[in-house]
């Protein structure tokens, strides 16, 4: 069996005007977080979800196995996890509750792009050039962009092996860039899978307002 591990923990604080965390804001009629619980019920290669939320949040979500909020993106991963150990899944699939535009072949592919590794991750190229700063104001190097790629969710991994590697680290999960960092570092072998450019994240206004003109047009 596989789960799929929803993350609704962060507060969201790069959204300005809103008092909610951004994936509890409601467009077209459903909270955000709504649309990617959807798709990963309707997702044959997942049986079970567990959410990562607050609990004054949990009776809006609906009937999910839950899990505490930590107090970073990698802390929260590990409560999901230990919230798994009994259902013991073979590939747990980590989602960012506010990437709602994820599909149900998005999360099957990323399985499938897991065989043969220890997890998958889908990532996008990157387009534009990539300077180094140190100080924000001026070049010390640029990148070779052939060499970067932008990291997306949701991520894939071999449930035990991931397990494990959180509790290796366990005092230092908030020193972890990205969900797969953890992984690379305890020894897995991670594959880079296509991501898809309509599965942004909401991370600001801008990016809030682009998810509901998809949704609801020009108003
Ligand atoms: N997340 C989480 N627990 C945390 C921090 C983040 O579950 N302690 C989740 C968020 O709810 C979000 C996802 O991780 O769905 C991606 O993180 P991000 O976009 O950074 O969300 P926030 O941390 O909520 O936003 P911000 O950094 O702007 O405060
Ligand atoms: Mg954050």
């Amino acid at each position: 069996m596989n789960a799929g591990l929803i993350l609704a923990g962060g507060k969201g604080e790069r959204i300005i005007g809103h008092t909610l965390p951004k994936q509890f804001i409601e467009v077209g009629g459903n909270m955000i977080i709504s649309y990617c619980l959807k798709t990963f019920e309707q997702c044959s290669d997942i049986d079970i979800v567990c959410v990562v939320a607050d609990e004054k949040w949990r009776s809006q979500i609906g009937d999910y196995l839950f899990a505490d909020s930590g107090i970073s993106r990698q802390h929260s991963i590990y409560n999901g996890l230990q919230a798994l150990r009994l259902y013991a899944p073979k590939y747990v699939v980590i989602h960012d509750s506010a990437r709602p535009r994820v599909t149900v072949e998005n999360i099957s592919e990323y399985i499938n792009a897991s065989f043969g590794f220890d997890g998958a991750t889908p990532s996008l190229s990157v387009t534009e050039t990539v300077y180094r700063s140190y100080n924000g104001k001026s070049i010390a190097s640029t990148l070779n962009r052939d060499e970067l790629f932008v990291g997306q969710t949701p991520e894939c991994y071999d449930y035990q092996m991931y397990l494990a590697a959180h509790e290796k680290y366990a005092d230092m999960l908030a020193n972890f860039r990205g969900s797969s960092e953890i992984a690379v570092n305890a020894g897995m072998k991670i594959a880079l899978a296509k991501g898809n450019p309509d599965n942004f994240k909401i991370t600001t206004n801008a990016d809030l307002d682009r998810f509901k003109f998809i949704i609801n047009g020009e108003q």
